[in-house]
């Protein structure tokens, strides 16, 4: 069976990342990619989880509570600021891209704060890490996102990084799909 897009995002991450590691979460919003990464890295790790709405940093605690997670970081600010709250080494990271649902649609990842962050994490990837983008862009702002990552993954040296695009080309209304880019070597 082909996995649709968030269980075949979370099926990378779970492949590459083990107990002990560290791990960003750069759009917590309702925080079922942070449960996802706590989980994967057990008790021992650490998942960083970051997000610019209240809104998304309560909603995402309110889930950490009623799973008895303390592994979790929440960091209430834009993940183009990565680099102010963490310096070790990733295991993994993943953006959900677009807006918080069942709330404001005008607050939307911009490719500007998208790729700011991603090249933050890049810098920080462990070799065989991995960098998971689900891409939704049916909305206002997300097409221009959209284009903005193809061209920025589209130059990766081939040499140092794979990086795969992922979803279902027969689906209507913009289907959203998955970029990963894993860091094949570090020199
Ligand atoms: C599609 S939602 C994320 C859904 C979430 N991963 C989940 O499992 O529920 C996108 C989130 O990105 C957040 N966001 C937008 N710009 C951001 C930025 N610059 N830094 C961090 N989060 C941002 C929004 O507030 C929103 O909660």
């Amino acid at each position: 069976m082909l996995k649709r897009v968030i269980p075949f995002a979370h099926h990378l991450i779970e492949q590459v990342v083990k107990p002990g590691d560290h791990v960003i979460d750069a759009t917590c919003g309702n925080g079922h990619d942070t449960i996802m990464l706590s989980r994967a890295v057990g008790e021992a790790g650490k998942v960083y989880a970051f997000d610019i709405q209240a809104e998304a940093i309560a909603n995402t605690k309110n889930r950490l509570v009623t799973e008895s997670v303390s592994n979790v970081e929440l960091i209430h600010d834009s993940h183009d600021q990565i680099s102010q709250y963490v310096d070790q080494q990733i295991t993994a990271a993943i953006f959900n891209l677009g807006y918080l649902p069942g709330s404001d649609k005008t607050v939307i990842t911009k490719p500007g704060h998208t790729i700011g962050a991603i090249q933050q994490i890049i810098a920080r990837l462990k070799q065989g890490g991995i960098l998971v983008c689900v891409v939704y862009h049916g909305h206002p702002g997300g097409e221009e996102e959209k284009n903005a990552l193809l061209d920025y993954f589209t130059e990766f040296d081939q040499q140092y990084f794979n990086v795969l695009r992922y979803g279902f080309i027969n689906q209507k209304n913009n289907p959203p799909f998955v970029l990963a880019v894993e860091k094949k070597k570090t020199d």
